[in-house]
C-alpha cells in the first residue's frame, strides 16, 4: 500500500496471525478486550476467510509495528467495523497510526464499502485525533469498556474504571438514500448528524400505536465487557416488560451495561424508544447505514456503574456529542 521511513503498510495474511497476537501483547499484556485474538488459529482462520481484514505496519526486520483492523459483520453489506488500532510502544509518536488509517481507508474502497463505524476509546486521545476533521462523531457508549484493560505505555487518567467508547462513521462512499421514522426526541440531533454526514434521508411519519403485537429481539451478552447487546427486530406493546426481563437476567450473570439497537427503518421505532427510556434506556447514538439502514443504539447502566472516570476527548465536536448524551441520560 505505501511504504516510508522504512515502514511499509500492507495485508497482513493469515499466515501472519502470530505476528499479530504478538502486538495486541506488547499493547496489551494479557488484558485485550477480545481474548480470543490470543489464539492464532482462530486469528488465522479470521483472516483466511475474509472476516477480518488486517492492515499492518510492518519495520524493515519484517516486524509488525503497526496495525488496524476491518471486521466484516455476519450478514456482509456495505459498512463494517474498524478498529483493532495497535502501535507498537517502540514505534509511537511516528505516525505509524495515522500511515495505517491511510491504509485502512484504501483498503475499504477496494471491498467496496461506503463507509466503516470505528469506536475510538476515551481513554486517551489518539485515535480520537486520526479521524478527526474526516469521521463525524454520531454517539457515545458510556462505560463500555471495562477497567481493566490496561493500554501499555498510555497515560490514562483513571485507570481501574470503566471508561467511555465514541462512535464514529468513517464515509468513503455515497451512501443510498433512505426513508426513516425518527423519535420526535431525538429528532433534531439525528437530523443534524445528517447534514454533518451529508447523508439523503427523507422523514416519515411514524406508527403511534404499537398495538398487540409481539417483540421480537436478539440478544448476545459479552461476558467480558458485561453489555447485554439486544437488537429490536420488531417492537411490540410488550416491548418495555420483555427488556426488563431481559436486563434482569443480564444483571444476574453481572450485567452491567446494554445497549438496544432500534432500526430507524421501522414505523414502531418512535414508541419503541419512549418504551426504552421508560425503562432508564437514554440515546447512545446514530449507526448509519449498519444494519440494512441506519441505527438508533440505546444504552441502558446499571446504578453501580460510575460513569464520571474522566474522558479524554479532543476535539469539539466529540465534546458535543459528549454533551449530548450525558443530558439525555439526565433528562
Ligand atoms: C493509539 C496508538 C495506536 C497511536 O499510535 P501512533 O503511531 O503513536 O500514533 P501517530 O504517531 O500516528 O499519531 C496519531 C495522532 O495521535 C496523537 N497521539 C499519539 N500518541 C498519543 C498519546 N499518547 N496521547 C495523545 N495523543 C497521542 C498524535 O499526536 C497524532 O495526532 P496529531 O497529529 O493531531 O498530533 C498507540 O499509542 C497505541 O497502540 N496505543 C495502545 C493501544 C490503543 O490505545 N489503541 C487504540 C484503541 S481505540
Amino acid at each position: 500500500m505505501s511504504s516510508a521511513d522504512g515502514v511499509t503498510v500492507r495485508l497482513v495474511a493469515s499466515e501472519e496471525a502470530p505476528l499479530l497476537v504478538g502486538l495486541i501483547r506488547r499493547c496489551y499484556g494479557e488484558t485485550y478486550i477480545d481474548p480470543s485474538f490470543y489464539d492464532q488459529t482462530v486469528v488465522g482462520e479470521l483472516l483466511k476467510t475474509g472476516r477480518l481484514h488486517s492492515i499492518g505496519a510492518f519495520a524493515e526486520a519484517g516486524q509488525l509495528v503497526g496495525h488496524m483492523g476491518i471486521s466484516m459483520r455476519e450478514h456482509t453489506g456495505i459498512t463494517a467495523d474498524a478498529g483493532m488500532t495497535l502501535v507498537d510502544p517502540a514505534f509511537r509518536g511516528r505516525g505509524i497510526a495515522r500511515g495505517v488509517a491511510a491504509g485502512l481507508a484504501q483498503q475499504s474502497v477496494a471491498l467496496g464499502l461506503i463507509g466503516v463505524h470505528d469506536y475510538p476509546v476515551t481513554v486517551h486521545a489518539a485515535t480520537q485525533r486520526i479521524g478527526a476533521g474526516f469521521g463525524i462523531d454520531t454517539g457515545l457508549m458510556l462505560a463500555n469498556m471495562p477497567g481493566d484493560v490496561v493500554f501499555q505505555q498510555m497515560d490514562t487518567p483513571a485507570p481501574g474504571s470503566r471508561t467511555s467508547s465514541l462512535i464514529r462513521w468513517l464515509p468513503f462512499g455515497r451512501a443510498p438514500e433512505r426513508s426513516v421514522y425518527l423519535p420526535q426526541r431525538y429528532r433534531a440531533k439525528i437530523e443534524a448528524l445528517y447534514a454533518d454526514a451529508h447523508l439523503s434521508r427523507i422523514v416519515l411519519q411514524a406508527d403511534a400505536d404499537p398495538g398487540e403485537r409481539r417483540s421480537e429481539l436478539g440478544r448476545a451478552y459479552d461476558e467480558r465487557r458485561k453489555i447485554l447487546r439486544l437488537v429490536i427486530a420488531s417492537a411490540g406493546g410488550d416491548l418495555g416488560a420483555r427488556v426488563e426481563a431481559e436486563i434482569r437476567a443480564a444483571e444476574d450473570r453481572g450485567g452491567l451495561v446494554a445497549h438496544a439497537d432500534l432500526s430507524l427503518a421501522h414505523p414502531a421505532t418512535p414508541v419503541a424508544t419512549e418504551a426504552l427510556r421508560a425503562q432508564g434506556f437514554s440515546f447512545a447514538g446514530l449507526l448509519p447505514e449498519y444494519r440494512g439502514g441506519d441505527v438508533l443504539r440505546m444504552q441502558w447502566l446499571a446504578d453501580s456503574v460510575d460513569c464520571a472516570a474522566s474522558s479524554v476527548i479532543s476535539t469539539d465536536s466529540t465534546r458535543e456529542i459528549e454533551a449530548y448524551v450525558s443530558r439525555d441520560r439526565g433528562a
